[in-house]
C-alpha cells in the first residue's frame, strides 16, 4: 500500500465496529483507531477530577492541563495514556459508559477529539460515529455497520456480565443520545451485521476494498 489509505467504519454502540475495524486493520497490516476511546478518555479525566462531564468549559480546562495520548500501532490494541500513565483499562467501566454520551454531544469536545484524530499519520482504519461523515470526508473507503438493538445487546452481554434486558434498554438510550452524530455519510457502504459472523463482515469489507484476506 503506497498511498495513504484512511478507511472509516461507523455505526451505533455494539454494532461490531471495533472488532471489525481491528480485524480489517490486521488483514491490511495497518493500525486501527478507536475514536470512542478519546471521548472515553475525556470522560474518565472529568470523573477522576470530580468534574461534571457535561460541563464543557470545565472538561476543556482539564484537557488543557493534562496530556491525553492515543497510541495506535499495527496488530496491537489501542492504548490511551494520560500524563504518561496507561489508562486504557479504566475506559470501559459502567461509570464511563453512563457519562460519555453527555460529553460527546458538546461541540468543543467533538472538536478536540477530531483534531487529535486528524493528527494521526499514515494509513489506518478508524471507527466511530461520524468518521466518514465529518472527520474524514475524503476517506478512501467508508462503511456504516448496523445491527438490531436485540443482536447488539446479546453481543454486549457475551463480553460483560450483565442483564440482557437492561443492556438492550441502555443501548437504545445511548442510540437516542448519540442520534445526531449517527447519521451515515451519504457515500458510506451500509452493511447489516445481524446475520453475519465477524469473519464474514471482515471478508465483506475486504472484498469491497478489493484486497483478498490472504495478501
Ligand atoms: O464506540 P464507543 O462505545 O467506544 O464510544 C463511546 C461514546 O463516544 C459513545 O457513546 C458515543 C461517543 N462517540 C461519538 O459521539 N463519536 C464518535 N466518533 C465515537 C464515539
Amino acid at each position: 500500500m503506497t498511498e495513504r489509505q484512511v478507511i472509516t467504519i461507523d455505526g451505533p454502540a455494539a454494532s461490531g465496529k471495533s472488532s471489525v475495524a481491528r480485524g480489517l486493520a490486521d488483514a491490511l497490516n495497518i493500525p486501527f483507531v478507536s475514536s470512542g476511546l478519546l471521548y472515553r478518555a475525556a470522560t474518565y479525566l472529568a470523573l477522576h477530577h470530580r468534574q461534571d462531564p457535561s460541563n464543557e468549559q470545565g472538561v476543556l480546562d482539564l484537557l488543557r492541563t493534562h496530556d491525553i495520548e492515543l497510541i495506535a500501532l499495527p496488530i496491537e490494541p489501542n492504548r490511551v495514556s494520560c500524563d504518561g500513565e496507561d489508562i486504557s483499562a479504566a475506559l470501559h467501566t459502567d461509570d464511563v459508559d453512563a457519562n460519555v454520551s453527555s460529553l460527546a454531544v458538546l461541540p468543543n469536545l467533538r472538536h478536540w477529539v477530531n483534531e487529535r484524530l486528524r493528527e494521526v499519520k499514515g494509513s489506518f482504519v478508524v471507527e466511530g460515529r461520524d468518521m466518514g461523515s465529518v472527520v474524514f470526508p475524503e476517506a478512501s473507503h467508508k462503511f456504516y455497520l448496523s445491527a438490531s438493538a436485540a443482536v447488539r445487546a446479546k453481543r454486549r452481554v457475551s463480553e460483560r456480565e450483565a442483564n440482557l434486558y437492561e443492556v438492550e434498554e441502555a443501548l437504545k438510550s445511548r442510540d437516542e443520545k448519540d442520534k445526531k452524530q449517527l447519521e451515515p455519510a451519504p457515500d458510506a457502504k451500509r452493511i447489516s451485521t445481524d446475520d453475519l459472523s465477524l469473519p464474514e463482515v471482515i471478508a465483506t469489507l475486504l472484498k469491497e476494498i478489493e484486497v483478498s484476506p490472504q495478501t
